[in-house]
């Protein structure tokens, strides 16, 4: 599998986003390009990796909190040496990044750890300070691979051989540190010997199903077929599915799961034929505090996106559009949620209330 360059911290769990020329460089693998053309962007500033969030060459909830990190690193190279314009200028960069794309929590928590690791090294040398926040920033990275790692194994064991799995839009190791949170799940059942067939929802209208995830478990050889989004309900009917894993951008304190647009519509078709959907994501993406799925700010992305394909309009001209980006599945339709602390199944806020006491790796209910 080719990496952007010899040494990718995630090894061979594949990494879309590296910091490399003595940190200097935030190289980040353009996935608008895929599946036609493996590119990479070079990034040297705080605005250059805002915009490749918001625009989407990077996406997916733990990478875009693993690019914000690393902004926060290049930030503090630019930063001034007075280390109370240093802090004001680390948490303006912070804000900048967190309103880049609202709904995934990860970018916040990202950008938190890092500002707070500036905190603690306000009055070291512009020098010492940007190295420390690099390296904060590849540890979260690092961290983040070791997550998906483990909350993998843990899914697995939920998957049996010989299963259909759907999944939507792209929970892989592009959408992460590396590795990947469903398709992690779907990985490491495949590592497991467990023949599975996947079924990847093509997902309207950015079509991550499509490019990425098809890209992905097809590099892997895991069998993989793309069918369009309103095709998932009939293919339930006929017992063509078995069961759904997916990845999801912010989990609220009651367990309601904010994911890709067209997740809920698969919870209800799931629940209605009694097929399970496991929530497969870093703790990470765990927001205790933020009560419920109502509370969750959901993404309205541009007009463009659903209007028109390559070239072409879609849309007679003047007719407008609805574009939610992500959606809410209420806990009740979440058979588990797995992450590296543990599994909760049913998915209550008590479960998760217990989780958060576990320690990282260990634990579940
Ligand atoms: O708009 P995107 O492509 O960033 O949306 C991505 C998703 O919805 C993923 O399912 C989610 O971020 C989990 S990625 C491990």
């Amino acid at each position: 599998m080719p990496v952007p360059h010899e040494s990718p911290l995630s090894e061979r769990d594949y990494s879309a986003v590296e910091l490399c020329l003595d940190d200097a460089e935030l190289l980040v693998m353009d996935q608008r390009e895929l599946p036609e053309r493996e590119v990479y962007l070079r990034l040297h500033t705080l605005a250059e990796a805002h915009d490749a969030i918001r625009d989407m060459a990077v996406r997916g909830a733990p990478a875009i909190g693993v690019t914000a990190a690393y902004a926060m690193a290049l930030a503090a190279r630019a930063a001034p040496a007075a280390p109370d314009n240093f802090l004001v200028e680390m948490s303006k960069a912070a804000m900048r990044l967190n309103a880049s794309r609202p709904t995934a929590v990860n970018l916040s928590w990202a950008t938190a750890r890092l500002l707070a690791a500036a905190r603690e090294v306000m009055s070291h040398t512009q020098e010492a300070r940007a190295a420390h926040l690099a390296e904060v920033a590849r540890e979260l990275h690092r961290a983040d691979v070791r997550a998906n790692r483990r909350l993998g194994a843990l899914g697995a064991a939920t998957l049996e051989d010989g299963m259909t799995v759907l999944t939507h839009c792209n929970a892989g190791a592009l959408a992460t540190g590396g590795y990947g949170t469903a398709l992690g799940v779907i990985r490491a059942a495949a590592s497991q010997g467990k023949r599975l067939q996947v079924i990847a929802a093509e997902t309207r209208p950015y079509l991550q199903g499509a490019r990425l995830t098809a890209w992905e478990l097809q590099r892997d050889d895991i069998p993989v077929r793309v069918v369009c989004d309103s095709a998932v309900a009939s293919l339930l009917a006929r017992g063509l599915i078995h069961a759904a894993v997916v990845g999801a951008d912010r989990v609220a304190a009651n367990g309601d799961v904010a994911n890709k647009v067209g997740t809920y519509s698969h919870a209800c078709a799931l629940a209605h034929h009694g097929r399970p959907l496991l929530v497969a994501a870093p703790w990470s993406t765990v927001d205790l505090g933020c009560p419920s799925g109502a509370a969750i700010p959901i993404e309205e992305r541009a007009r463009e996106e659903l209007a028109t394909l390559g070239e072409r309009q879609l849309l007679p001209h003047g007719v407008g559009v609805l574009n939610p980006s992500f959606d809410v599945t209420p806990a009740a339709l979440v058979h588990a949620l797995v992450t590296e602390r543990g599994v909760a199944s049913p998915v209550t806020a008590q479960a998760l209330a217990e989780l958060a006491h576990a320690p990282e790796g260990v634990g579940g209910s």
